[in-house]
């Protein structure tokens, strides 16, 4: 695959990877689509038409029509998430995680409101995919789900045998509210929201929406005093069960898919998580140093638009790998140095491996693929300069390739994993060395990473120069806050 576009010009190149990607998820997904329009048109079928007549050779055209009519929403569906971001190296996931949040979603909007149950057309519980895609992925793909959901529901309604049966005008009036409802809650939402809030704003947004179900009642009906109640009530009841059903759905799907929504990073950032744990008891160093990088990275990713709780989550976690030999590390030792009876080569293989280790131990721990991405990138390429000058000392010529002591990479490739890298070694050389005045601290962090981007740690992530400065003084500050002197009140009482 390499040797085929090597010898074309990036523009050409970027053209011809994106054609692949789109290629490889087209494959992946199709499936899913046919599996889904399947399942949604017998289900359909099954519940809100007669099932043996629609197999009728008469009924044959309106079957196979709507059965089309759906494939192709389905596949608007398909193509809208991917072109949402086409470099969301998680597409293939999250469409198979919408598509079967999708199809449940709809198998219980169908069942809820068909005859059997409610026989109330606004007993539509279509927020469950709204809210738990607005959770789980985002407020775009939230909202396109919830239209091509709400239309195939009108479709199925529509292309019954047994449509007359129905009051249409009622169905689509219906299907409006109920997912002009969640998609309210889509603008309401901010990330990091609790799950006490966030089930709090979906109880309360059908409550507000309430007026516009009557409003539809008034338009779509002519025996107001036999429905407007059945209709507010049912309205309200069905998006009170998708709130509870959407509390069931993240839980299972974010670790079913293994997505960091803010939910699972609150809990991964949990201090008695068994990982934490033995990293605070086995490593208390590594353990120490970690929790003020997560301060710091937090501050830093607020401060240039990115996710606060995966940076502070991911800080915790980055140095996982040194619980393979804790004692290797400077921060774990106290009188013994492991490193002073071995030679400089050992010593850096003992160090660079924590990344590889940190990454097989996050993988293990089932952490969000974000984390695991960072414990591997967080040093980048970057040599380990203490040994690569202690074995330098030991060569008799004074030439050394730096090659043998540097982390095996790969760069950052996020700009999460750039922050991390920034946070960690300005935390790091700070410990060791504490700068006295504002002006020391500022010329120590800017020469720090100033390093970092002479060994070109960043060149393979979207950070900019524009971010890096904004970096550079959220650590400066976050860092002099944590590391202030404290005030020496004896001193203060003897004075
Ligand atoms: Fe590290
Ligand atoms: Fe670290």
């Amino acid at each position: 695959m390499i040797d085929d576009i090597k010898d074309l010009s990036t523009i050409e190149k970027e053209k011809l990877l994106a054609r692949r990607r789109f290629g490889a998820y087209f494959v992946k997904c199709i499936g899913g689509v046919l599996i889904a329009t399947a399942a949604i048109t017998l289900f359909a079928i099954f519940m809100i038409s007669d099932f043996n007549g629609a197999f009728t050779p008469a009924r044959a055209t309106a079957t196979s029509g709507r059965t089309v009519t759906t494939f192709l929403f389905m596949l608007l569906l398909m193509l809208g998430l991917y072109g949402f971001d086409t470099k969301n190296r998680h597409a293939v996931r999250d469409f198979w995680l919408t598509l079967i949040v999708f199809v449940l979603t709809f198998f219980i909007v169908i069942t809820l409101s068909s005859e059997k149950i409610t026989n109330n057309r606004y007993a539509m519980p279509i927020a469950i995919l709204s809210l738990v895609v607005l959770q789980l992925l985002d407020v775009k793909s939230s909202v396109l789900s919830t239209a091509v959901l709400g239309i195939i529901v009108v479709i199925s309604f529509h292309f019954s045998n047994r449509a007359a049966d129905y009051n249409m005008a009622r169905v689509i009036s219906a299907v409006i509210c109920n997912s002009v409802s969640p998609i309210i809650i889509c603008f309401f939402y901010k990330k990091h929201f609790t799950r006490l809030k966030f089930l709090l704003l979906s109880l309360l947004v059908p409550l507000l929406a309430e007026p516009l179900v009557i409003m539809m009642t008034l338009a779509s009906t002519t025996s107001i005093a036999a429905n407007l109640l059945n209709n507010v009530l049912w309205f309200y009841g069905g998006n009170a069960i998708a709130s509870l059903i959407f509390m069931a759905f993240v839980a299972i799907f974010e670790g079913i898919f293994n997505i960091a929504d803010d939910f699972r990073l609150s809990e991964l950032c949990n201090l008695s998580n068994p990982l934490l744990k033995r990293l605070a008891s086995e490593a208390p160093g590594t353990f120490n140093h970690s929790l003020v990088v997560g301060t710091v990275a937090e501050a830093c990713a607020s401060a240039i638009g990115e996710n606060p709780n995966m940076a502070r989550c991911a800080a915790y976690y980055h140095d996982i790998g040194k619980l393979k030999a804790p004692l290797y590390f400077s921060e774990n030792q106290s009188n013994y140095n492991p490193h002073d009876e071995l030679i400089p080569e050992v010593s850096v293989s003992m160090i660079t491996s924590h990344t590889l280790f940190g990454e097989i131990l996050a993988k293990q721990s089932r952490l969000p693929s974000e984390i695991v991405d960072i414990c591997r990138q967080h040093h980048g390429t970057a040599p380990v300069g203490y040994f690569y000058r202690k074995a330098l000392t030991l060569k008799e010529d004074g030439d050394l390739a730096v090659d043998k002591y540097t982390y095996a990479g790969p760069k950052p490739q996020s700009k999460l994993a750039a922050i991390i890298m920034i946070a960690d070694t300005v935390e790091a050389a700070i410990r060791s060395y504490m700068p006295d005045t504002r002006e020391e601290y500022e010329n120590r962090i800017n020469m720090l990473v100033d390093e970092k981007i002479k060994l070109k740690q960043f060149d393979e992530c979207p950070i900019t120069l524009g971010d890096i400065a904004i970096i550079k003084k959220t650590v400066m500050e976050s860092l002099a806050s944590i590391n202030h002197s404290r005030i020496d009140y004896d001193k203060k009482r003897r004075a």
